[in-house]
């Protein structure tokens, strides 16, 4: 909770629909949800870096956001909170990695790539702003650990 307000922040300057103050609230309340944040340290204070929310649901680990500051991409920090993820979702039993992606995200594509994830399917103009395709990547999580194990 008491991270919202920084990760508002980096949530409005990236999203064209940024969830709500209200919606990370509920997300933080959902007994299945869980969510990481990834800090750096600048001077003598740690900021915010990135973060992501999960759910766990019937063994499967369900990714619903991933994000990190802008000026901070491509320094492998979404790397790390997706490694940390997997190594937690994996100890609560999750088999299976779940999530959405659009078409033209080279750059969460590429992530996604990384950890061996796979295009199972295509919801074609999902996203209502935009009129985009959603790709539906699935990873099995031993694929994933596998690869986190040599990273
Ligand atoms: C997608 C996102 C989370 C990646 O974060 P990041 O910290 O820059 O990612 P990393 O530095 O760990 O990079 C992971 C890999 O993707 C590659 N990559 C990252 N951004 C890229 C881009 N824009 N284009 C191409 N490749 C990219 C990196 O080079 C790296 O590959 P490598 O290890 O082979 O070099 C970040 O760009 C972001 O927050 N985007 C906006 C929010 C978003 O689209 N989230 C996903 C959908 S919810």
């Amino acid at each position: 909770m008491e991270d919202l307000d920084e990760i508002l922040a980096i949530e409005n300057s990236t999203f064209s629909r940024p969830w709500s103050k209200d919606v990370f609230v509920r997300e933080l309340q959902i007994p299945i949800s869980r969510s990481l944040v990834a800090r750096i340290q600048k001077d003598r204070r740690k900021e915010i870096a990135g973060y992501v929310t999960y759910w766990i649901i019937a063994g499967e680990l369900e990714v619903h956001k991933i994000c990190v500051r802008e000026d901070l991409r491509k320094s492998g920090i979404a790397s790390r909170l997706m490694t940390e993820m997997m190594r937690c979702s994996h100890r609560e039993g999750a088999a299976l990695c779940r999530l959405e992606v659009g078409r033209s995200n080279e750059g969460a594509k590429r992530l996604y790539e990384k950890y061996g994830f796979e295009v199972t399917d295509i919801r074609p103009h999902y996203y209502a702003e935009s009129g985009e395709d959603a790709m539906i990547l699935c990873a099995d999580m031993k694929k994933c650990l596998q690869f986190i194990g040599k990273e």
